[in-house]
């Protein structure tokens, strides 16, 4: 029964006892995932007063700057979730190749792929940020995995969520009944069940784009855009809005929680770069949650959870919210084909 002051552990135990096979191994594994996010929200907190601005001094494999709390939240993602025995293997922005699990511990039957911290240009202004991650079936549980046993359509996902460390710090996930919220009681150190079964609204008048990309965008963004902006006036007879975070977390969650329509498009800069977001830790995730609230999300052609990966770090087009938003983008995309 979810009670209003139901915890991050009395859900999952709610959940769980809807499928009797279960171990608790999935239940625990997101709990560890929650302390990551836990302990990664009090370093964000503290900001320049425990050493978390700033560059670290190296870059990744996607050729980033890395920002110090990249690192460190990397790093307290590793250390929250290599020991439980839940997983056979990780992977993230910030890591080349999959962390392996060290042979003192046991392995278990999921791989956790993270965004240790999305929006890491916003680190120094102090501006949301938040943490991703995605939960799929290790192919050969307690083994340790080949990089390719990651490379799973967003479909196989058996979790997904994000922390956002804003004015509160939240947990929103999906184990695929739903998508349900949880603030942090800094006090308890528990995340409490304050948003329950988030349903995205299917309209909007508010759209999230960069538009100093403009130059670069395909005609269907363009001609989305271009239409948003005419308002009252134009083909969509209403005004529209814009907003743009610079942190998927940030924006996704203003979507989740007021409706919206988030584009990263494909742009014409770099043909061989489909797009600036991360599809295993960025666009699968937040795609999972937008259709488990109602919402859609696609590469402008395809639905973005059918992608079939080729690569760990791939890129990808990413448009999503609004399902009529959405689904508008899309038919532009097919009268401009
Ligand atoms: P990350 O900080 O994990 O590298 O992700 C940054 C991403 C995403 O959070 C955000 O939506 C997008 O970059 C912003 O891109 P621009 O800076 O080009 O607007
Ligand atoms: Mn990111
Ligand atoms: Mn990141
Ligand atoms: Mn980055």
């Amino acid at each position: 029964m979810l009670t209003d002051h139901t915890t991050l552990s009395q859900f999952l135990i709610e959940e769980r006892r809807r499928f009797p096979e279960a171990t608790g191994d999935f239940s625990a594994l997101i709990i560890d995932v929650g302390l990551a996010c836990k302990a990664i929200a009090r370093r964000v907190a503290n900001g320049a007063l425990g050493g978390v601005l700033g560059q670290a001094g190296s870059t990744n494999i996607q050729g980033e700057a890395q920002q110090k709390l990249d690192v460190i939240a990397n790093d307290v993602f590793i250390r929250a979730n290599e020991w439980g025995g839940q997983l056979a293997g990780m992977a993230s922005e910030e890591m080349d190749m999959p962390w392996v699990i060290p042979a003192r511990y046991p392995r278990g039957k999921y791989l956790l792929l993270f965004d240790p911290l999305d929006g890491s240009s916003n680190i120094d202004v102090n501006a949301p940020v938040g943490s991703i991650f995605s939960i799929l079936r290790a192919p050969n549980p307690g083994v340790e995995p080949r990089t390719e046993d990651f490379l799973q359509p967003g479909t196989k996902q058996v979790c997904a969520g994000y922390a956002i460390y804003g004015p509160s710090t939240m947990l929103v996930i999906t184990v695929g009944t739903g998508v349900h919220g949880f603030t942090l009681d800094p006090q308890l150190g528990e995340f409490i069940l304050t948003h329950p079964r988030i349903k995205m609204p299917p309209t909007t008048q508010e759209f999230a784009i960069n538009a100093s990309n403009a130059r670069f965008w395909e005609p269907a963004v363009k001609r989305y855009v271009d239409e948003c902006l005419e308002g009252k006036t134009g083909p969509r007879a209403k005004d529209f809005n814009m907003r743009w975070i610079a942190s998927l977390v940030g924006d996704t969650h203003r979507i989740l929680i007021r409706g919206g329509v988030f584009m990263y498009p494909r742009d014409t800069r770099d043909p061989g770069k489909p797009g600036k977001l991360r599809l295993m830790y960025e666009a699968n995730p937040i795609a999972m949650i937008a259709e488990q609230a109602g919402g859609l999300a696609t590469t402008g052609q395809d639905r973005i959870l059918d992608v079939k990966p080729t690569k760990l770090h791939q890129r990808i087009a990413l448009i999503f919210g609004s399902r009529e938003e959405v689904e508008r983008i899309e038919a532009y995309h097919r009268d401009h084909s």
